[in-house]
């Protein structure tokens, strides 16, 4: 019955590019509540929504948003209109549209903590890897991770592209976790969304890094301003992840007025 529920949720052209272990899982989890089979295939898509496509935006996030980034590539990735195609395809899912104001910065303010890496593990990744203009990490091979396809296949593309080493594999980090020896892990706005599938699944993931570094991050629509109680909801939160994994032997903060961000120096 599990497969049968894969298989027709798999129909759905907006769900073919999910990891089908995730299908499986879901479908495992939902079929023991649903009335029938459809109803049971409608509540998976429910459950894909949350966890993927929400983030995806309007635009399909396929290699064709790659046109412009190709158009505009001369083999330097401080040329400007090289970025601005970049930040163009970023504009097209959720979270990374949120962090484009920062990118300046806010890496650099990361790798001030850590290090420059000279393996980058993007748990989660969406379209986190076209912020590798603004990262300054050299030849570091970046290990970009994610349930979904659909954005790592233009990862992928645009890691080939510019010649950064790189692998890419899709992953449901609920049921695996990446244990790619890298100096920092990126877990960027990862941890809401894993919440809602499995409330351990978090603190089995940091426990099973195999990082110095973990960088966690959490949405904070306005800081200090009305997004005041998802503030605290968030702080508390990273405070029991920290408790739970029992692995972080330092933390220090490098939030921006619409993400709350921390770096974790784990032990081991
Ligand atoms: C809020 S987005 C964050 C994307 C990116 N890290 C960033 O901050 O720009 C959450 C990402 O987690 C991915 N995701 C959701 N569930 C996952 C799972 N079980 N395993 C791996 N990735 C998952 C989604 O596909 C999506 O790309």
């Amino acid at each position: 019955m599990t497969a049968e529920i894969v298989e027709r949720v798999r129909r759905s052209s907006r769900y073919r590019d999910v990891d089908v272990a995730l299908l499986a899982r879901l479908a495992g989890e939902e079929l023991p509540k649903a009335r029938n089979a459809d109803d049971a295939v409608k509540r998976v898509k429910r459950r894909l929504h949350q966890a993927v496509g929400a983030f995806r935006g309007e635009r399909r996030g396929d290699l064709l948003l790659l046109d412009g980034v190709r158009a505009a590539w001369h083999g330097d990735l401080t040329d400007a209109a090289f970025r601005a195609a970049c930040a163009d395809v970023m504009r097209s899912h959720a979270s990374t549209r949120e962090r484009l104001p920062y990118l300046d910065t806010l890496y650099m303010r990361i790798w001030e903590r850590t290090g420059i890496p000279s393996a980058l593990l993007d748990v989660g990744c969406g379209f986190g890897p076209l912020a590798l203009p603004w990262m300054g990490i050299g030849d570091a091979t970046y290990l970009a991770t994610d349930v979904d396809q659909r954005p790592l296949q233009t990862v992928d593309a645009f890691l080939e592209m510019v010649g950064q080493p790189h692998s890419v594999r899709t992953m449901d980090v609920v049921a695996t976790t990446p244990d790619d020896r890298a100096d920092v892990a990126l877990l960027l706005k990862l941890v809401p969304t894993l919440d809602r599938q499995d409330p351990g699944a978090a603190v089995r993931l940091i426990r099973g890094l195999n990082v110095r570094h973990a960088v966690v991050s959490f949405p904070a629509r306005s800081l200090g301003g009305r997004g005041k109680g998802m503030e605290r909801t968030y702080r508390e939160r990273l405070d029991r992840l920290i408790e739970e994994s029992a692995r972080a032997t330092a933390t220090t903060e490098v939030s921006v007025s619409n993400e709350l961000i921390f770096v974790l120096t784990l032990d081991g």
